[in-house]
């Protein structure tokens, strides 16, 4: 199999109704998706992605009323997000109807429900009569992929389609909210910030899993990992510690140029933080195909969306 690079909705739509597995752009990362009804095309998805079972994955669909089809209720704080957000990179977690098979949820009775905003993976939602279950299109535990490019590298032998939407406009996952007794809780910090779902939701309470044995399956704590070793802080002070080595830089709009870096990636020179989302994996991906020994990353500020990304950069560190 060699996966072809396509923007034909209508192609990638006959694959999936055939019970296949294709890659499709969202804002956010690709992802790759099939049938979220079908057990059998989802478990293609674990299979490709060498992903473990007990990871569950998200249920995309096209709007609220679809997303009511597969869900029981939707809390009122939960409901004013996803008006608010959707579509946009906003994952909420909902008591599932049965319809939703188990293999899709890991056995949990909450899913993931998220609404994309990109609009060719929209056409293909309103042209089926399904949801379309994605996780990232990444290998497990890889960099997300943020560009068709970006998938046929690493599963091209694995999938037959990848609908070419662009480069994803967020470029970091969506923000995974719910609700724990009547309080709404954030576990994945990502592309809408904290700033933006309090305004909506008042005070949020965060649980960002930290350890390797995370109460949401699948946010582990290693993740997100390029193959180069990666640090993460005080860039002078790092650089010093590896200085016989060849080094690699992500800063946020400082160049460093006192330092010899061998390869500098400057995520936004002015300064904006949803730009720095938009190029981080991009840019982590890239020196796995560099010469370099180190990678190191300055702190970003912690606000916004700069929050999502210091999340990456800490898991994909070398610990
Ligand atoms: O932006 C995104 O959310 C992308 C695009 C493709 O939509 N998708 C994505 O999926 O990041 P994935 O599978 O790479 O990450 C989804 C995360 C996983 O950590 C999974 O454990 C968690 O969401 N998750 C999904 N359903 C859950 C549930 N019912 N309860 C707790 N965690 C859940
Ligand atoms: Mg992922």
């Amino acid at each position: 199999m060699k996966a072809i690079i396509s923007n034909n909705v209508q192609e990638a739509k006959a694959l999936l109704q055939n019970g296949d597995i294709v890659a499709i752009p969202t804002e956010t990362v690709y992802g790759l998706a099939a049938n979220a009804l079908n057990a059998a095309a989802v478990a293609k998805i674990f299979e490709a992605k060498n992903r473990p079972f007990f990871d569950p994955l998200i249920v995309h669909v096209a709007s609220v009323e679809e997303a009511e089809k597969y869900v029981q209720t939707i809390p009122a704080p939960l409901l004013r997000l996803m008006q608010t957000f959707s579509p946009g990179p906003l994952t909420v977690l909902l008591k599932k109807k049965d319809v939703i098979p188990d293999i899709v949820t890991s056995g949990l009775d909450t899913v993931g429900i998220r609404i994309p905003n990109h609009p060719l993976t929209l056409a293909l939602l309103a042209a089926l009569d399904f949801p379309l279950c994605a996780p990232s299109a990444n290998p497990f535990g890889y960099v997300s992929p943020t560009s068709a490019q970006h998938v046929f590298n690493q599963l091209a032998d694995r999938i037959p389609f990848i609908l070419d939407g662009g480069k994803c406009a967020v470029g970091v996952e969506s923000t995974i909210v719910g609700m724990e007794n009547d309080e709404v809780v954030v576990y994945r910090l990502g592309g809408i910030a904290i700033e933006e779902i309090e305004k909506i939701a008042g005070k949020v309470k965060l649980t960002i899993s930290q350890g390797s044995n995370p109460k949401a399956p699948g946010m582990l704590d290693v993740h997100y990992a390029p193959s180069t070793q990666l640090h993460v802080g005080d860039v002078g002070s790092l650089a010093t510690q590896f200085q016989a080595l060849r080094l690699g830089l992500i800063s946020f709009s400082d160049t460093y140029t006192d330092i010899p870096f061998v390869q500098r990636n400057i995520l936004s020179p002015t300064g904006n933080l949803n730009e720095a989302a938009a190029n981080l994996f991009e840019v982590l991906r890239s020196f796995d195909e560099k010469n370099i020994d180190i990678i190191i990353a300055e702190t970003f500020p912690e606000k916004g969306l700069g929050r999502a990304i210091n999340d990456r950069l800490r898991r994909a560190s070398t610990k």
